[in-house]
Parts: structure tokens; sequence; C-alpha cells
């Protein structure tokens, strides 16, 4: 039986594979190639010793997801697939909605077909809005304040209907928090493409001498230091969240919305101090004004994922940002 994991060549797919595949797992990645490139199965098998079957194909193509159906034995999906650039969804809507929601419709009619009925499904923070306090969680009201955001809350509405359309089903849409750092081999990692819209690709890029300066998106929120609170999450955590996660489906019956954060905020200052004072590197930052649409102080409980799925986050902000920074280093120009 394979794992089928859409997405698998991006930055959170990547370092799922990794973990999947050291626990033995047969992996095939469904991947268009649209934000990651296949150089990133070499660094995995570098890591892991093993391979993957790559398929380059999109989420919207339902003859192709058909045709890996029919040639694979799929026992569940992880679906990363996806846009994920809040400002670019304001300028192409059509797009995010086509990609995200659509594409995932079109994955979730084919896992019907074939009667896989077991998936974990990347969610967001961004669902909880601005209006809920933190700590966020899990039963609190959802909404959305930008089209991105709004293809993550349609989708889990989608699933949450199939799940109650059908008791056959088992769904854990994750919602993520703030994901950073890297592999700590230094070999896999973020690899943005263009200049970085978040905050800590942001920040490597401007210690390792490849943009100026950073821009502090305001220092007036009402928090300890004025600047923008987040719940930062290693990405080895996070992929081991969805190792559990796809261990706990069997008791998952229906859908279930999972926070995946630390429980902790650190303010875009600490950050800043933090990656110095580990990188050895100046930060040449500047205060500007708030950034639209941010909120001062976003961060998760996340004792659900411990209580349903025996999962906590172990790496600290030190760990975050020492592999942040080895990735950095070690591949200035990414992948390439
Ligand atoms: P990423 O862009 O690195 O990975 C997404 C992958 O999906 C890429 O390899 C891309 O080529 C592929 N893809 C996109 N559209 C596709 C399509 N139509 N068909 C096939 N492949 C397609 O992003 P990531 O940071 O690894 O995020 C993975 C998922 O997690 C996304 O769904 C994202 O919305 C969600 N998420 C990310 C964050 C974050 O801060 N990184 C936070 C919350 C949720
Ligand atoms: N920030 C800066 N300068 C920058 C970039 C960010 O000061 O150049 C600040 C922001 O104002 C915020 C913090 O750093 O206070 C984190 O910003 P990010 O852009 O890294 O992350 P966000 O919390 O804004 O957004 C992230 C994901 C979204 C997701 C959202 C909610 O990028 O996809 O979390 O989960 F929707």
């Amino acid at each position: 039986m394979s794992l089928l994991i859409t997405g698998g060549t991006g930055y959170i797919g990547s370092h799922t594979v990794v973990e999947l595949l050291q626990l033995g797992k047969d992996i095939i990645i469904v991947d268009n190639l649209s934000n990651s490139s296949t150089l990133v199965l070499d660094r995995v098998k570098a890591i892991t010793g093993k391979t993957v079957t790559f398929i380059k194909a999109d989420i919207c193509d339902e003859a192709a997801l058909d045709t890996v159906f029919k040639e694979h034995d799929i026992e569940a999906v992880v679906h990363f697939a996806g846009l994920k650039a809040v400002g670019e969804s304001n300028d192409l809507p059509l797009s995010y909605y086509q990609n995200n929601v659509s594409g995932s419709v079109t994955l979730f009619q084919v896992m019907a077909k074939h009667g896989v009925k077991n998936l974990v499904f990347s969610s967001s923070a961004t669902v909880y809005g601005e209006n809920n306090p933190s700590p966020l969680d899990e039963t609190m009201p959802t909404s959305a304040t930008n089209p991105y955001g709004q293809t993550k809350l349609m989708v889990e509405h989608v699933l949450f209907d199939l799940a109650r359309s059908d008791s056959e089903w088992s769904i854990a849409c994750l919602r993520y928090f703030n994901p950073i750092g890297a592999h700590e081999s230094g070999t896999i990692g973020e690899n943005p493409n263009g200049v970085p819209n978040n905050l800590l690709p942001y920040v490597a890029q401007v210690a390792v001498g490849r943009l100026p300066q950073l821009q502090v998106f305001g220092d007036d929120y009402d928090t300890p230091d004025g600047t923008g609170v987040r719940d930062y999450i290693h990405v080895v955590d996070l992929a081991i969240g969805h190792v559990r996660a796809l261990e706990s489906l069997t008791k998952i019956k229906g859908c279930k919305a999972i926070n995946i954060g630390t429980g902790n905020g650190t303010s875009v200052l600490e950050i800043v101090n933090t990656f110095k004072e580990i990188s050895g590197q100046e930060i040449n930052y500047k205060v500007v004004p708030r950034r639209a649409g941010d909120i001062g102080t976003v961060y998760a409980d996340a004792s659900l994922a411990n209580t349903l799925l025996g999962w906590q986050a172990t790496r600290n902000l030190n760990t975050m940002i020492t592999d942040t920074w080895r990735w950095q280093s070690q591949n200035p120009n990414g992948f390439e």
C-alpha cells in the first residue's frame, strides 16, 4: 500500500516525505511543479537513501489523477498541493479558487471513486480570521479576510459535508500556524520564488546578503515590544504532526480540524535578535507602518493535537533558527 502526497516537492511536503520514507512508507508524489522543482527529490534521496514515485500532474486534471489511483494501491492521501500567497490571492482570486478549491474537489471525487477515504488536508490558522483572541482553539468561529483564506475555509466546509454524507471518511484538517526552519541536514528547506512574503525567509535572505533590509511591519501593536507575535513551528515538527495524523486516522471518524502549533508566541524583534545571535550576521531592519490585513497576536491552543494525535512540538526557537540559517547559508540560491 502507498501514500499519495500531493504537493510533495514543496516546502512542507518534502519534509513530510522524508519522515514517511524514514518509516519505510511507499510514497507517490503528485505535483505540477508550479512552486517547486524535482531537484528536491535528489536531496530527499540523499537524506533517506530512498526514492519516491514522482508524477508531474495537476490536481485539477481528473484523468491524470484517475490513472494514478488505477495504477497504485493507495491507502491514504496527504493533500498539500495549492497556491499559498495571501497578497497574490487578492490579485488572482480565480487562480486560487481553481487550484485550491476546484483542484481539491477533483481530488476528493477521484478518491471517492476509488474508495480511498483517508485524508490529511493542509489547512491554516488563517481560518480563525481577525476576531478571535489567542490562544486560538478549534471550537472558535471561522472566517476569512482574503481569497487564500477563503479557499482553506471552503475546502474545510467541503470536507465536513463530505464526512457527514459518508461515514467511511476519516479526515484530519491540520490548521498550521507559522512553519519555519528546515531539515537538520541543511539539504532541504523553504525556497520561495522572488522576494519572500514571509518573515523568516526574508530575514534569512537579509542575513545572507541577498536582500538589503528587512521592513518590520509596525511596532505599535498591543504586544510586549509592539511588533507582531506569531506561533512559529519547526517544519520537521509539523511533518511529524502529519505522520501522527495518518496513524490516528483509524481513530478519527468523520472530519476533525486540529491546530498544529507550539502554543508559544514570538515577536518579530525576538526573531530578528535571535537570528542575529545565531548567524553572527547583522540584520539590517527598519520599522515601517503595519501591513494591511495583519493582526497583532496569533498563537495556538495546541492541546487537541496532543489529546487526539499524541503529538506536540519539541523543537524550540533556537533550533528553528539554527536550522533555517544552516539551510540558507549552505544554499544561498535555494536548490539551484
Ligand atoms: P509550497 O508552495 O512549497 O508547496 C505546495 C506544492 O504544491 C508546490 O510544490 C506546488 O508546485 C504544488 N502545487 C500547487 N498547485 C498545484 C496543483 N494544482 N497541482 C499539483 N501541484 C500543485 O507550499 P508549502 O509551504 O509547502 O505549503 C503546503 C500547503 O500548506 C499549502 O496547501 C499551503 O496553503 C498550506 N499552508 C502553508 C503554510 C505556510 O506558511 N507555508 C501555512 C498554512 C498552510
Ligand atoms: N513581517 C514583517 N516583515 C516582513 C514579513 C513579515 O514585519 O517582511 C511580520 C508580520 O507583520 C507578522 C510576522 O512578521 O507580524 C509574520 O508574518 P508572515 O508573513 O511570516 O506570516 P503571517 O502570520 O502573516 O502569515 C502566515 C502564512 C499565511 C497564513 C497565516 C495565518 O504566511 O499563509 O500565517 O496562519 F494565512
